[in-house]
């Protein structure tokens, strides 16, 4: 078994609301100016909408009557191995990336390539604030207000051709911004897939923000994938590369441990990880354990996706 397969580890013991330490967000005025500056009528907006505030549209994608984390659980309790391998390691020490500028670079089996500004990306469909559950593979989740769009509306943009069977995500790797990429903890950078109906799903967003605000750099800043029905892990960080492909891709966590972390990882409470069960989790500031749902209770929306697979082989 590799070395760093024992990264990724259930949490020992539980976390108490109490534990969590505010911290300042690290998110430096002139970003979140230039954020604002890209929205329409951002100036028009009443003075007690501060800059860094997005404009989003309601959204009918949101979990029913469970509570939201709040924003400084979900903002100091985090994985980001860019950062550090510890859950506050991120908020401590993600103030070092630089989120301006920033490109995204979309290419592969596609008619129109093209590499997108953070700012036209902020502005390529309406924001939606949706409010969506995360459950991690360690077998903790959260409630989340994510600010994003449909990950389909860029993947039209570029117009895939038949060819794109998959897509993949890379974030960014840099030594200089990034104190966690010095370590072999993975095999930078940070890489993952999605079949490409899985990605075309009106569930599976981009997300640029959280609780109104532009992205905290430690859950991920400028832009991240959102993918709620599987786990956390598939859902890449500061995503500098998209490509579309032919083949399956190679996968960050997949390439760490094979066993472990499946290409398809969905939330299933009946596939064991093999050190832990994953029936029930932790929901981060809550006491009792809850029961994990299929698909991380989206079965609605994506079950047809996986038609007549085994989920126990294709885990
Ligand atoms: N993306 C990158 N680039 N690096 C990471 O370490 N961790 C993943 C995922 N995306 C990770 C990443 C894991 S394990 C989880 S659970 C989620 O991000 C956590 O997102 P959050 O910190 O916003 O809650």
């Amino acid at each position: 078994m590799p070395r760093f397969s024992r990264l990724f580890n259930p949490p020992a013991r539980d976390i108490l609301p109490s534990e969590i330490t505010p911290e300042s967000l690290y998110l430096n005025r002139r970003q979140l100016m230039t954020a604002g500056a890209g929205l329409a009528a951002a100036s028009l907006l009443p003075s007690a909408f501060a800059a860094g505030d997005l404009v989003t549209k309601p959204s009918r994608y949101n979990v029913g009557n469970e509570e939201k984390n709040t924003f400084e659980q979900i903002t100091h309790y985090n994985n980001y191995y860019e950062f550090g391998t510890d859950k506050d390691d991120p908020a401590r020490n993600a103030g070092t990336l630089k989120t301006r500028p920033w490109n995204v670079v979309v290419e592969g089996a596609c008619e129109k390539p093209k590499t997108f500004d953070i700012d036209s990306l902020l502005r390529l469909a309406p924001l939606e604030e949706r409010l969506y559950r995360l459950r991690c593979v360690e077998a903790w989740s959260m409630v989340v207000p994510w600010v994003g769009f449909p990950l389909s509306e860029l993947l039209k943009q570029v117009v895939p051709t038949s060819k794109a069977k998959y897509v993949e995500f890379t974030s960014l790797a840099d030594k200089k911004q990034m104190p966690g990429v010095t370590m072999p903890v993975l095999d930078w950078p940070y890489t993952e897939g999605l079949r490409i109906d899985e990605a075309m799903n009106p569930l599976a967003i981009l997300a640029v923000g959280l609780y109104g605000k532009v992205l905290p750099n430690q859950n991920g800043a400028p832009i991240r994938l959102i993918v709620p029905w599987k786990y956390g892990f598939k859902s890449a960080k500061s995503i500098v590369k998209i490509r579309l492909l032919e083949n399956q891709p190679a996968t960050a966590w997949n390439k760490a441990a094979p066993q472990e972390y499946g290409f398809y990882s969905n939330v299933n409470p009946e596939v064991d990880h093999p050190r832990w069960s994953q029936a029930s989790e932790r929901r981060i500031g809550e006491f009792l354990r809850r029961k994990t749902l299929m698909f991380n209770g989206y079965a609605n929306e994506v079950a047809g996706l996986y038609k007549g697979m085994d989920l126990r082989k294709f885990y």
